[in-house]
This record gives structure tokens, sequence and C-alpha cells, in this order.
């Protein structure tokens, strides 16, 4: 196949893919606001350069993010549900939360009689706003998750919570390592992350097993953002957190409250056909189990 061959193709399937997602994403969004999907099409010729991993739908659009989840259906009607219900009593401990974003999970938290709550992210504008809601009830500071936990100490967290974050590590080994520094002998920590049978739909390389960095459109805020993250197998995560000392106590791939329906019934339906994230609970024994 001819190098210009194979670009057109790329281009095709990079078409396809953006459009299949795009079209499930933001069904009953173009529903309501009467927009069609080729309003959007000039999202589908970005370049690859053009999806930062820092994406502007945690910076720019932090705020309106931090609207739009109160009460969606991919976050607060599977993804917040499923994995609380992972979590055990925190009454009285230490949490991380990791990837914190506007602090949902912080208030969460607090309700939850956490003692101490540390709230970490690497968008300056999310710790605003976790400041702001919050004040002095939390410890919230920035902090690219890629380099470590260099401010946190060594087995200092009863529990870390880390939703929806890892898909934006290229490096699980050095980040499962670092949780299980900063976890105490016998805390865990609770997570979810894109299911990789969903992810695999946006595979332009199509071998499951190979990690993929994805350039996505979501519309989560009501206009379209360009997302990067990255597409793993299960393999990769799993190896991850058990070569790294972690011992993975339960897998969910979660449900979707009934209450969604009334939200979107055909977002409704899908996820109550087709797994979209997994949520894993891994706990650190309290004899280290680590290789040296
Ligand atoms: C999908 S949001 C989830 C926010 C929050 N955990 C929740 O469930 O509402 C992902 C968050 O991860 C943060 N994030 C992405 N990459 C990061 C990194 N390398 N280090 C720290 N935070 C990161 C983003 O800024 C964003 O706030």
């Amino acid at each position: 196949m001819r190098q210009g061959e194979s670009h057109v193709i790329f281009r095709v399937l990079r078409l396809v893919t953006l459009l299949k997602r795009f079209k499930r994403k933001t069904g009953c969004y173009l529903l309501n606001q009467k927009r069609s999907l080729a309003d959007n099409s000039a999202y589908l010729s970005f370049s690859h350069s053009e999806f930062p991993m820092k994406s502007d739908l945690y910076s720019t659009y932090a705020k309106k993010y931090d609207l739009a989840i109160q009460d969606n259906v991919y976050n607060a009607h599977l993804e917040r549900p499923s994995l609380q219900a992972m979590l055990g009593d925190l009454m009285g401990l230490d949490v991380l939360d990791l990837g914190c974003g506007s602090g949902i999970y912080a208030e969460y938290l607090k309700q939850q009689s956490a003692q101490k709550i540390t709230c970490i992210d690497i968008a300056e504008e999310m710790i605003a706003i976790v400041q702001a809601k919050m004040g002095d009830r939390v410890t919230a500071y920035a902090q690219d998750l890629s380099l470590g936990l260099p401010g946190e100490a060594n087995e200092s967290a009863d529990v870390v919570v880390c939703p929806l974050v890892i898909h934006y590590l290229e490096n699980l080994e050095d980040f499962f390592c670092e949780v299980n520094r900063v976890l105490k002998p016998g805390g865990y920590i609770v997570f979810s992350t894109h299911h990789p049978f969903a992810d695999f739909e946006c595979s332009l390389s199509g071998n499951y097993y190979e990690r993929e960095l994805i350039n996505d459109v979501w519309d989560t805020v009501g206009v379209p953002v360009k997302v990067a993250f990255y597409r793993r197998s299960l393999t990769e995560i799993t190896r991850a957190i058990t070569g790294n000392g972690l011992v993975i106590e339960a897998l969910s791939e979660g449900a979707v409250s009934e209450k969604a329906q009334a939200i979107c019934p055909e977002t409704y339906n899908y996820l109550s056909r087709n797994p979209n994230f997994i949520f894993l609970k891994c706990c650190k024994p309290m004899v280290s189990q680590k290789k040296i």
C-alpha cells in the first residue's frame, strides 16, 4: 500500500470512529439542542498535535464541567454510584482524592465523615473551584500525577479515590507504585476508568493489547471539546496494580441507575446493555508484597 493510500484510510477510519462515538454520546444533546452532526464536522479534521493531554475540558471549561456532572447520566447516574458502592466506612479516615476535578467526590467524602481530605488535580482551575466550595475543610493543590505524589508522605493515606483519571496517564506502573508508597498497610485505592472493551471501538491500530493515544471530541459541557486519553488493555491495568504490590479485591463494570431513564432514555438503554467504565478496589497488604 502506498503512503498516500494508507493516509486516506487512516483519515476515513478516524472519521467513522469519531462519528460513531459523537453520535452515541450526543444523542440526547443533539435532540434537545436541535443541532446536526454536520455542525461539528470541523472537529473531525483536527491534527494529532491539536489534542493536548491537558484538555480545555478541565481548565477553560472547568466551571461548566462542574455544572454538567452534577446530574448527568455518565457521571451522576453511572460512575459515582458504582464507585461509591465500592467504598467502605470512611469515618475518621485520611483520604486522598487524585484527579479531584471540581470536588464532587470531596463533598461526598466530607458527608461520609472522612477526617482529612486531600484533593489533587493537574488543573489549577479545578483546584480553585474545590477551594471555593470546600474552604479549609480540605487541602487542595495542583500536581501532575504523571510526576508522582511528591507532596504526600509514605504510608499517610487510609484510602485513595481516583475516579476517571488513569486514562490520562501514560505510565500506570509509576502511578500504582506511588499509590502503594502513600497508602498505609491495610489501606486501599478505589478507581474507575474507561472500560477497555468500550474504548476498543476507538482503536486505529486494531490491536487490543497495544496502548494507544486516542484523540476524541466530547460534548460533556454542551459544546464539542477535544480530549486525548490512553486506551489500554485490562491486562496492562491489572499488571500495573499487582506488579506494584497491590491486591485486587474487587472489579465491577458498574450499573446505570434507573434515575437516568428520565434524563435520557436513549443513553440509559445503551448503558444498560453496554459497559462503559470499570471499577477496581485494590488493597495494600499489611505485609508488603512489593518486589525488591
Ligand atoms: C474526568 S475528570 C474527573 C474528575 C473527578 N475525579 C470526578 O469524578 O468528578 C478527570 C480529572 O483528572 C484531571 N487530570 C487529568 N490528567 C491529570 C494528571 N496528569 N494529573 C492530575 N490530574 C489530572 C483533570 O484535570 C480532571 O479534573
